[in-house]
């Protein structure tokens, strides 16, 4: 099992979008726990209905399993933990636990399934965080196995990138790479910024990215992920080579 977090203290650059179309690519010969740590349960609500509650009590219970807080969704290969506006209201309990408490309670979120009796193995657990830096995400972050950056290009999001891999190395937390979403390749402003990207994080800055797409877009609307809605396209095509740079690292 890999574990993997998609970060970025931006929010709007595709973390939750990102999250819901490599989880479904994967999902295709492999097995996928989704961890929904964002209040906003944008991604829960796209999987399943009624996302279930109790995350929040995971996280601030030391007895309470995350399993309480796990649902099938409409497609076979993927689980998922969701999250309710309830995990807004955790942060300062949980930032007011003992260090090892709140290390404890993180880190069941992400090792419980790994426990012999779990019914279910899991290849990769992909979790989706808030545009927030707190001791929640510190944590989460520092217990996966790699830590990948959407980002979107602009000025500002290429200065905020050293912010990013800092929080991500002072966490002690694996930082897996960096890929564009929303790329623009028609727009010479974007493709410069890429080179930029790639001159300053070198083999951290992966080589795929997402097109900025009306079908990525729109396809969650409909409740369909890129690939359902629209296989034959290039950003689908992006997204499937994605998946594979993403697999190929966790390797
Ligand atoms: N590749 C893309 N092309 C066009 N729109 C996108 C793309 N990726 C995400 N979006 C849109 O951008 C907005 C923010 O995406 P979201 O995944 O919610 O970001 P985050 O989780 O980082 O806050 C949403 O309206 C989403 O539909
Ligand atoms: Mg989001």
């Amino acid at each position: 099992m890999k574990s993997m977090a998609f970060y970025n203290n931006k929010g709007g650059v595709g973390k939750t979008t990102s999250v819901i179309n490599i989880a479904y690519q994967l999902a295709a010969d492999k097995k996928i726990l989704i961890v929904d740590l964002d209040g906003q349960a944008n991604c829960s609500r796209f999987f399943v209905d009624e996302p279930k509650a109790g995350l929040e009590q995971a996280l601030t219970k030391t007895m309470v399993s995350p399993a309480i807080a796990l649902s099938p969704t409409r497609y076979p290969n993927i689980d998922i933990i969701s999250a309710t506006p309830a995990l807004n209201d955790i942060v300062s309990i949980f930032y007011a636990l003992p260090e090892e408490t709140q290390r404890h309670n993180a880190e069941k979120i992400i090792k419980e399934t790994e426990k012999p009796w779990h019914a279910v193995k899991y290849d990769y657990i992909l979790v989706d965080l808030p545009p927030a830096l707190n001791k929640i995400t510190e944590n989460i972050i520092s217990i996966c196995d790699y830590v990948f950056v959407p980002i979107e290009l602009g000025t500002f999001a290429i200065q905020g990138i050293p912010t990013v891999t800092n929080i991500i190395s002072d966490c002690g937390a694996k930082f897996g790479g960096c890929f564009v979403n929303k790329f623009d390749r028609e727009n010479p402003s974007d493709i410069q910024l890429m080179e930029m990207l790639k001159s300053s994080l070198g083999t951290k800055a992966l080589n795929s990215f997402i097109p900025f797409s009306r079908v990525v877009k729109n396809s969650v609307s409909y409740k369909l992920t890129a690939p359902e809605y629209m296989g034959w396209t290039f950003a689908a095509e992006c997204i499937a080579n994605l998946v594979k740079e993403i697999a190929e690292i966790c390797e």
